[in-house]
């Protein structure tokens, strides 16, 4: 945390106080110049004939201007160009960025005043979210992960105070980002939190203690009875660590009568070395991020739970440690999962799949309407999609549909591959049921063909491959950091409008 925020609604005149800033939105047109005569008059500033030539021209975007007289004492002023280049992110990044850049200045106030919505009406789908989508900016660029730092920043007070015609509309905005990116946080916190910490145990303790708060059941299979359950898959691929496996549970139970019974199932690999099919080193450096989908599994829960949605929710989160060790499953080794298939150990750092098989036979059997998994399954995923774009595999054209359009509304960006039967073939196994490797080629696709053999048909189910997204990466002011948690936002997005 940067700041102690508290974001506010107002409508009214404008009181600045001390110490404050004001942020200003133009939209560029031919009128820009009149608008900011007039802006600077209001408030009786004076702006340089250099400054004003500097804003006004053509390739500036925004101007920081530090007042000589009074209050505000800073006044930021972006120009939005309503051009083929604007995003519905512009506001959040806009002010994830803005956030960092605050810091040492001193402040007590900022007061945004808000675009007017009808020139944006395009790009959001309500006035909510698109008011929405800057106070979500506000506290994303406000995250920060420091626990291990010695010397920590002193946390200052900021007030962020909004102005907007529509007082009620705006606190609504301010309570759901608020409750959204709470979780946001929670998820972050996981995994970015260091795998020599965050083992499967804790993991599972951190599931228990968070949840527990919104009234979110938490059960945990310990090894013991992962080893009743006959989950192999799982108990192979923690063999070889110190740190025993388990199997969290999280079952959210609406007080309301729940409109669906939705599974999600994370992948928690909380450290991946890559087993005896070892990583070199640059590719373990990030590895304590493998648990992202079980952490983002986990974040949605809460959500739900935090803003009381009307849908049963069961988050099943396969918690492992890929270590190296006497107990090590081995290339080689043939593993019968809990479903009673079988398959041949080609890889052991294809643990994801292997972890996710009892996952996903686990959760088929609770009769969901619906499974969505989540895993950082593939670098291919990531080499054919790039780092900010999540991969889709489904068959199921309702659910493509839906997650799409969640996907660009929060701008959390996932694209469907390609999914035939014809991947099947290229997993096939001489001496089981299925291989845990297929060919170079395709390798997002093949990993999802693997996992397919352990849901149940009847049940519609995506796959999501978020090993791109939720590594830090430089694609946005709230991304290039930390890692990122994403896929709360976006299956938030997607089960708000499942049940409305
Ligand atoms: N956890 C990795 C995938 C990964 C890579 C996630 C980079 C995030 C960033 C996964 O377990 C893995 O090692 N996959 C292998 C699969 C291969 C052995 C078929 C990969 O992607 O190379
Ligand atoms: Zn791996
Ligand atoms: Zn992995």
């Amino acid at each position: 945390m940067n700041f102690k925020l508290n974001i506010k609604a107002e409508t009214d005149r404008i009181n600045f106080g001390d110490s404050s800033a004001l942020v200003k939105f133009f939209i560029d047109s031919s009128k820009v110049g009149t608008l900011l005569d007039g802006f600077y008059k209001s408030l009786n500033f004076s702006l340089s004939k250099i400054q004003r030539k500097s804003f006004l021209d053509k390739k500036a975007d925004e101007l920081v201007y530090y007042s000589e007289k009074g209050e505000p004492s800073i006044l930021f002023l972006k120009k939005i160009k309503i051009d083929e280049d604007f995003t519905p992110d512009f506001f959040r990044n806009y002010f994830a960025g803005l956030v960092p850049s605050l810091k040492k200045k001193h402040l007590n106030s900022v007061h945004v005043i808000l675009p007017v919505y009808s020139r944006f009406k395009d790009y959001f789908e309500t006035e909510t979210y698109f008011v929405q989508t800057m106070i979500e900016g506000v506290l994303l660029g406000n995250y920060t992960f420091d626990n291990y730092k010695s010397e920590k920043e002193k946390i200052e007070k900021l007030d962020f105070v909004f102005h907007y015609s529509d007082k009620k509309l705006l606190a609504n905005a301010i309570d759901n980002s608020q409750k959204i990116i709470d979780s946001v946080y929670f998820t972050r916190d996981l995994v970015n939190e260091p795998a020599i910490t965050l083992t499967p145990m804790e993991l599972a303790s951190r599931a228990k203690k968070e949840l527990k708060r919104f009234g979110v059941a938490v059960k945990v299979f310990d090894k013991k009875e992962l080893e009743r359950r006959k989950m192999n898959a799982i108990l192979a691929v923690g063999g070889a660590s110190a740190n025993p496996p388990c199997m969290i549970v999280a079952h959210y139970k609406p007080k309301l009568k729940p409109k669906r019974k939705i599974a999600l199932v994370g992948k928690g690999v909380t450290y991946d070395s890559g087993g005896l099919s070892i990583k070199p080193t640059a590719g373990m450096l990030e590895m304590k991020a493998d648990m992202a989908g079980g952490g983002v599994v986990l974040g949605i829960i809460r959500t739900a739970a935090l803003l009381k949605l009307p849908v049963e929710i069961i988050g099943v989160v396969p918690a492992v440690e890929n270590m190296i060790g006497s107990n090590s499953f081995k290339p080689g080794d043939v593993i019968k999962a809990s479903s009673g298939k079988t398959f041949e150990v080609k890889d052991t750092d294809a643990e994801g799949r292997v972890v996710l098989a009892d996952a996903l036979h686990f959760a088929s059997q609770q009769n969901p309407d619906e499974i969505i998994d989540f895993a950082t399954l593939t670098g291919a995923c990531a080499v054919a999609l790039g780092l900010f774009t999540a991969g889709l595999f489904t068959s199921n054209e309702k659910l493509a549909e839906d997650l799409t359009n969640s996907g660009s509304k929060t701008f959390e960006r996932i694209w469907r591959l390609p999914f035939w039967k014809e991947f099947s073939s290229l997993i096939k196994s001489d001496i089981a049921d299925v291989s845990n490797l297929g060919p170079r080629w395709g390798g997002a696709i093949t990993a999802g063909k693997f996992l397919e053999h352990f849901v149940d048909k009847k049940i519609p189910w995506a796959h999501l491959d978020i090993a791109g997204p939720s590594i830090k990466h430089e694609s946005t002011n709230y991304t290039k950091n930390f890692d990122t948690g994403f896929g709360v936002r976006l299956v938030t997005d997607y089960l708000i409008n499942k049940v409305s």
